[in-house]
């Protein structure tokens, strides 16, 4: 069934910008052949305070054997971002049109703003940056819930030419602290908390946390932290402040107010004119090494890739109304919530609560409600939602969801049952799903279907080890509702993305001796060719960014992820080849936990493997060994997941901790986590261990696996 080619239907083909796989085909063919004219044409569309000029659009080194790796993309050209999604926007007609639909965690709170009146706060929240003394290349850190105020601050940080690092909400006080110091941010902005469902998170005492464990480990001082007064919106029950205001410490001396920033300020200030290589922002990813790397993007070659891409892959017209769930603390909330739907003067949702609050309907009901025509999502936001609309459960009902064109996901290979039912439950069968792999590095989709031109297939289900789980409470947010069991079959081989290369980017498949693979077969993903939207450097860390991505392969980006080529020539990402995991569409490093892990005292040594979970995608499994003579218990593995959750945060807690009396090692030492990898799933079939220095462990490893595991 699933091995079925889905093409793309009528209701998607007659919108489409592309509407054959031979347009495709050539406008491909021609962005590798005529780059620069094909990137001109693009540009074309924005206003330049220097227009880029012909020749050398693309200047690179990809070969570190020649010298130090660069990107250089319109080099002498000049603009402002900001001035490019707003004022040109209003100035082309669309001041009246609406920038976004807000939607907040209660469904009766909502609120919508303009083109013109989304740069009068812009521009206003930047003359409050000037006159706090932020300026061009300056570092403003932000940590902020899924309101409105954070978009303003990203462009108003834009449009003075500062530098803006988005720290995701649900990042522990210690990682924001280590993040602001990294960047050496000098104002922290944030919001005194937010409700996400039933719950109330309280911002500002993290961001307190943070400067302060800033300043006593890192020796890093943040001037400024600014304020929104989110919490005294009207939420159910009335106002909040007397209540909460207990809650953070305010110190007159470094914090203030959003509203009293803003105070007196005029509702006009130019823009700095940046340079096309200018750092536009700087956002935080996880890396082997378990220190975050922080990815730089600059400013032109960004603007056009964002923009090129959000029209082709989401097929976005005019009166469409795009909602892409992701929150802007990742790098798909910064591309595809913030920057690519303004630059294409959309209107877009964004929302600010969770796809189960009020009620498990809540992402369906707010397609609903704004029409939705577009909207982009994680695989692991469609299982946990498939489960509570089960045949068997005839309670619930999708609201009327015919609007939809266009579905998009994001972050982890979709398996084929959540794709069928997003194709068939969401998109009723007629809109096209397109499955977009990219990662913070590459600034936008990189390998992608395209609604109207690529049929779509939702991965072959082999028949080979499938995994079968039985229970979904695992994910459950909240007490009292029915129980839905589900069965989900994983077939090993299904996860999967099938997609081509969008413009500009020139994938290859590489052996692990470098070898070019051509025509069918598996490998390396990496890029031969740089495209205008990726990263540049990291920060402060030149020799860091060769190291990791150009080191393996001279000449390559090379992208970690592993790919497959069909016999139809169509690209099938397989996941990770390298230490990384991926939970929920959340990317994290196994060193990075075990890190934490090995950071209590009474931890000896610590590995941490994929296992692979119906709802995220994958889970942690940790194994943990003890010092001599200390005691595996409940406590223990408590203590273990707090502290995760403190210093990584919540999306980081391991589901199972197991006592290791040692781990599989060869004879040199390296841990074999390719053995741990099957003991986490139970799978007694771990093939040859003769090569351990002690192969008893994997027999005693079995043993002890706890019994929830
Ligand atoms: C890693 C990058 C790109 C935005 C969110 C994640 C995995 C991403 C897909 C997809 C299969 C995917 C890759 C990649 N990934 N999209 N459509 N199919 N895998 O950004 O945190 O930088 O993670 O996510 O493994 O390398 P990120």
């Amino acid at each position: 069934m699933s091995s079925r080619m889905y093409k793309p239907t009528d209701h998607v083909i007659k919108k489409s910008y592309l509407p054959s796989i031979q347009k495709y085909k050539e406008m491909y063919e021609r962005s590798l052949t005529e780059s620069e004219l094909f990137w001109t044409e693009v540009a074309q569309e924005f206003q330049w305070h220097v227009a880029p000029k012909p020749g050398g659009f693309m200047k690179y080194n990809f070969d570190i054997t020649k010298g130090r790796v660069f990107v250089k993309f319109m080099e002498e050209a000049e603009l402002n971002v900001c001035y490019n999604l707003l004022d040109r926007n209003v100035k082309n007609g669309f001041g009246d049109k609406i920038a976004f639909f807000w939607e907040g965690n209660s469904p009766d709170d909502y609120t919508r703003i303009t083109y013109r009146k989304l740069l009068d706060l812009v521009c206003q929240f930047a003359n409050g940056l000037l006159a706090k003394g932020i300026r061009k290349g300056d570092r403003v850190a932000v940590y902020m819930p899924m309101i409105l105020e954070a978009v303003i601050c990203m462009l108003a940080c834009a449009r003075i030419g500062a530098v803006h690092t988005v720290v995701f909400a649900g990042f522990s006080s210690d990682a924001l602290a280590e993040r602001l110091s990294d960047a050496k941010a000098k104002l922290l902005v944030t919001a005194d908390g937010a409700w996400r469902g039933e719950r109330m998170y309280v911002y500002k005492r993290t961001c307190d946390d943070a400067i302060e464990k800033a300043r006593t480990f890192f020796k890093h001082r943040v001037d400024m932290c600014m304020v929104v007064n989110h919490l005294d919106r009207v939420t159910p029950g009335g106002s909040l402040k007397s209540e909460i205001k207990d809650l953070y410490n305010w110190n007159e001396e470094t914090d203030i107010w959003w509203h009293e920033v803003l105070e007196g300020e005029s509702n006009i200030c130019p823009p700095e004119w940046v340079a096309a290589e200018d750092p536009l922002f700087v956002l935080y990813t996880s890396g082997s090494t378990g220190k975050p790397k922080g990815v730089v993007h600059t400013t032109a070659g960004y603007l056009m890739y964002a923009a090129a891409t959000f029209r082709y892959v989401f097929d976005y017209h005019r009166r469409d109304v795009y909602w892409c769930t992701a929150d802007v603390g990742w790098i798909t909330g910064h591309t595809y919530v913030v920057y690519a739907p303004l630059a294409n003067a959309a209107t877009s949702v964004m929302f600010e609560g969770t796809p189960y609050f009020p009620k498990v309907d809540r992402y369906w009901s707010i397609i609903n409600k704004y029409k939705v025509t577009q909207f982009y999502t994680a695989p692991t936001a469609i299982r946990a939602l498939m489960a509570h609309y089960n045949v068997e459960d005839g309670n619930l009902t999708m609201p009327d969801l015919s609007s939809l064109r266009v579905l998009g996901s994001v972050g982890e290979p979709i398996n084929p049952a959540a794709w069928l039912w997003y194709y068939t439950r969401i998109g009723k069968e007629r809109c096209s799903i397109v499955d977009t792999f990219w990662q913070t590095e590459t600034g936008g989709h990189v390998i992608t279907g395209l609604p109207g031109a690529t049929p779509m297939k939702p991965g072959a289900a082999e028949k080979k080890h499938p995994v079968y789980y039985s229970s979904m409470d695992t994910f459950r947010p909240k007490q009292g509702w029915d129980r839905t069991v589900m069965i989900v079959h994983l077939p090993n081989k299904s996860n999967r993305t099938r997609g081509f290369p969008f413009f500009g980017v020139e994938p290859k498949i590489l052996n692990e001796d470098g070898v070019e693979i051509e025509g069918p077969g598996e490998g390396y993903l990496v890029f031969a060719r740089p495209w205008p939207g990726m990263m540049r450097t990291l920060l402060e860390d030149q020799d860091r960014f060769e190291r990791v991505y150009f080191s393996k392969f001279p000449g390559y980006y090379c992208t970690g992820d592993g790919v497959r080529r069909d016999e139809d020539g169509y690209l099938w990402i397989t996941g990770r080849i390298d230490d990384m995991l991926n939970v929920s569409g959340h990317l994290m490093s196994t060193a990075e936990v075990e890190g934490v892990l090995a950071s209590d005292p009474r931890v000896s040594e610590a590995a941490v493997v994929p296992k692979p979970h119906e709802v995220k995608g994958e889970a942690l499994y940790c194994f943990v060994v003890l010092k001599e003579g200390l005691q595996f218990d409940a406590d223990l593995v408590k203590t273990l997941t707090l502290l995760v959750r403190q210093k990584i945060g919540a999306f980081a807690a391991p589901d199972t901790i197991q006592n290791a009396p040692g781990l599989p090692k060869t004879r040199s030492g390296k841990i074999m986590r390719r053995i741990l990898r099957k003991i986490a799933v139970g799978d007694h079939e771990v093939g040859d261990i003769s090569t351990l220095a002690d192969p008893g462990v994997v027999e005693e490893l079995f043993n002890n696996r706890p019994a929830e595991a």
